[in-house]
């Protein structure tokens, strides 16, 4: 989400900060802006829109002061307030005494600003991060002690997750720069320094890098650089030499967006919990929603509305709701809806699901549901796009931007946001008990790690791709949870390698897709351990009789399958209805190798759009 740049040496901040903006660029924003150190005074400019806006804004006015030799600035992707000028970073205290970017969120930000308001502190903005700014001007006046200890001993109090980096008024001379589960990268210039959120906007001026590591911060005062952590450790900081090409490091090193998303999941999915449930607890708490729970908690049914990979990880959720959640819930495709005449109760309540937030089939099915009376909560990736605005309510996915046209990261987000849904709509409804929801949330919150761990079979998906690049269709295959996921494994490979496939319940195989098997036929089973291990084995056997080439996705340490199966491909152990967010991973790798080595435009495949805003 979001870029950083930073600049402290001898030369003009403002252009080295624009063109660092500017390479940030392809992260993906709403807003920009930049502070900079002058005589005794921050100066800020912010503008919702693009960096050339800004540019153009800050040309245009008369009256600016953009010259100084110590600066920071940012672009925001929105998680907290709207999209808008006021909303955009660099965020001052009250006094203008500080001024921070920051890259991440902050999960005790009401609690942080409540006590700051009753001090006194006004807010200018509706971001979680103006509570860092006004935090770090209250330690440093109250506790009397200096700008990076005030900086330090704020950092103390927020719970979160942050990249920032601090200017103070009263030290014209000095950065700090901070970071705990967002990047940052400092690169050390002669008698200069350049921070950014990766290293794209330092390569041009000096190879030479320190990441700092979490829970750690620098301080950067005089022309001299100290690293220590929060806790007040002193650190030796370890200086790497960058050896990426520019192109490289726009994708984080990765060849594409896609994999670079794909790898990204571990992040998104905890981004997507955070600060929303306390597991030990059994606690979850959706801001978004609060104020229209009861429609939730009394709804009669669900009927969901989306579109593509969206929809599938609605088809998804109906199995959450109604196995844990015990509430009926329908799915439908948003196209269809919209031209049908469909029969919405006043005890309905609809969900719709988009990444964009844009997608235009999507938003006019809300719309025609709000017509007829429905309550509409939104399950979105883009804060303040055109979906969220017309809903009553709902939950964002914290994905950061995806770039890639084909969807990864958003559908593991949307899983979250819907799992965590379900789980506080059985809680209200009190159909599970407490002990039950603390297991599950636990299990949620072993997630992200599961994945990681799913990520390690990259290496024997690629060996698979190659030896089926060539093939002409596929079929995919699963039962419960492993039916939408059968869907979308299909859909990845037909976006983005152009082969035919087709997504089926595996008990439907019977029923007609069983002619199509041969020796030319591959088949991806989603065979992990689940409740209908046996009923899905029985299915494989079916194939390997007719000579299909099965790949089956496994649960690691299946000795069983590994007998039957011409490829296995390993998925940790997770309970039935956790596994789609770890068996996800090996299908977007695979759809992502096969692709790859057919030489395909993997992030921009023919004929398709990132946003589907035509209907
Ligand atoms: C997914 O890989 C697709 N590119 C596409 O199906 C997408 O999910 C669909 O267009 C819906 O988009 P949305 O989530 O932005 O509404
Ligand atoms: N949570 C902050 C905001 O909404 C920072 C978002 C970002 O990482 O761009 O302003």
């Amino acid at each position: 989400m979001c870029g950083i740049v930073g600049y402290i040496g001898k030369r003009e901040a403002w252009p080295i900060l624009i063109k660092g903006l500017e390479r940030l660029e392809y992260r993906g924003y709403d807003s920009a802006g930049v502070a900079i150190m002058n005589s005794g005074a921050i100066s800020v400019y912010k503008k919702l829109g693009k960096v050339s806006e800004l540019s153009k804004f800050v040309k245009n006015k008369s009256d600016k002061n953009i010259s100084g030799l110590v600066g920071i600035a940012h672009t925001r992707w929105a998680t907290h307030g709207e999209p808008s000028d006021k909303n955009a970073h660099p965020h001052l205290s009250m006094s203008g005494d500080i001024a921070v970017v920051h890259n991440g969120i902050i999960e005790n930000y009401l609690s942080l600003k409540k006590v700051l308001i009753e001090k006194g502190f006004k807010f200018k903005s509706d971001t979680d991060t103006e509570v860092i700014s006004n935090l770090i001007e209250d330690i440093k006046k109250s506790a009397k002690v200096s700008f990076d200890e005030a900086v330090r001993l704020a950092l103390l109090e927020v719970v979160g997750a942050y990249a920032i980096v601090v200017l103070s008024k009263d030290d014209p001379n000095t950065i700090v720069v901070a970071k705990k589960g967002s990047p940052v990268v400092i690169g050390i210039g002669k008698e200069e320094f350049f921070i950014a959120s990766d290293a794209t906007p330092i390569i041009e001026y000096t190879d030479k890098v320190i990441y700092l590591d979490d829970n750690e911060m620098a301080i950067i005062k005089n022309g001299k650089l100290l690293v220590k952590t929060i806790e007040n450790e002193v650190k030796n900081p370890y200086i790497q030499k960058l050896e990426m090409k520019i192109e490289e490091l726009e994708k984080g090193g990765f060849p594409h967006f896609m994999l670079k998303e794909i790898y990204e999941q571990p992040r998104s999915i905890k981004d997507s919990m955070r600060g929303r449930i306390s597991a030990k607890d059994g606690m979850i708490k959706l801001g978004g929603i609060e104020c229209h729970q009861d429609k939730l908690i009394n709804a009669k049914r669900i009927i969901i509305l989306a579109c593509g990979t969206s929809w599938h990880a609605g088809l998804e959720a109906k199995y959450f709701f109604e196995e844990i959640a015990k509430t009926p819930t329908i799915v439908e495709y948003a196209s269809e809806f919209r031209y049908r005449n469909p029969v919405i109760y006043p005890d309905d309540l609809v969900i719709v699901i988009s990444q964009s937030g844009e997608t235009a089939d999507t938003l006019a099915a809300l719309k025609l549901a709000k017509e007829k009376g429905a309550t509409v909560f939104g399950v979105c990736n883009v804060v303040g796009s055109s979906i969220p605005r017309a809903t009553d309510a709902g939950v964002y996915t914290h994905a950061g931007p995806e770039i890639g046209v084909a969807s990864t990261k958003a559908f593991t987000a949307q899983l979250t946001v819907l799992f965590l849904m379900c789980i506080f709509l059985a809680d209200k409804k009190e159909v599970l008990s407490k002990k039950e929801i603390k297991k599950l949330l636990i299990e949620l919150e072993n997630i992200p790690e599961k994945v990681e761990k799913a990520l390690l079979c990259n290496d024997s998906v690629k060996k698979i791709a190659e030896k089926l690049k060539n093939m002409k269709n596929f079929i995919y295959l699963g039962r419960g949870y492993g039916f939408p996921l059968a869907l979308e494994g299909a859909l990845k490979i037909k976006e983005i390698s152009y082969i035919h496939a087709d997504g089926y319940p595996a008990g439907e195989m019977k029923h007609g897709p069983i002619a199509l098997v041969d020796e030319n036929m591959p088949v991806v089973f989603i065979a992990n351990h689940s409740a209908l291990y046996e009923k899905v084995v029985s299915n494989m056997m079916e194939v390997k009789a007719r000579k299909g080439v099965v790949v089956a996705i496994i649960t690691k340490g299946d000795t069983n399958i590994k007998k039957i199966a011409d490829y296995c491909i390993e998925i940790p152990e997770t309970t039935d209805v956790m596994m789609p967010f770890v068996a996800s991973v090996p299908l977007q790798l695979l759809a992502y190798h096969v692709a790859r080595l057919r030489g395909c435009d993997i992030d921009k495949p023919r004929n398709l759009a990132k946003s589907v805003t035509v209907e």
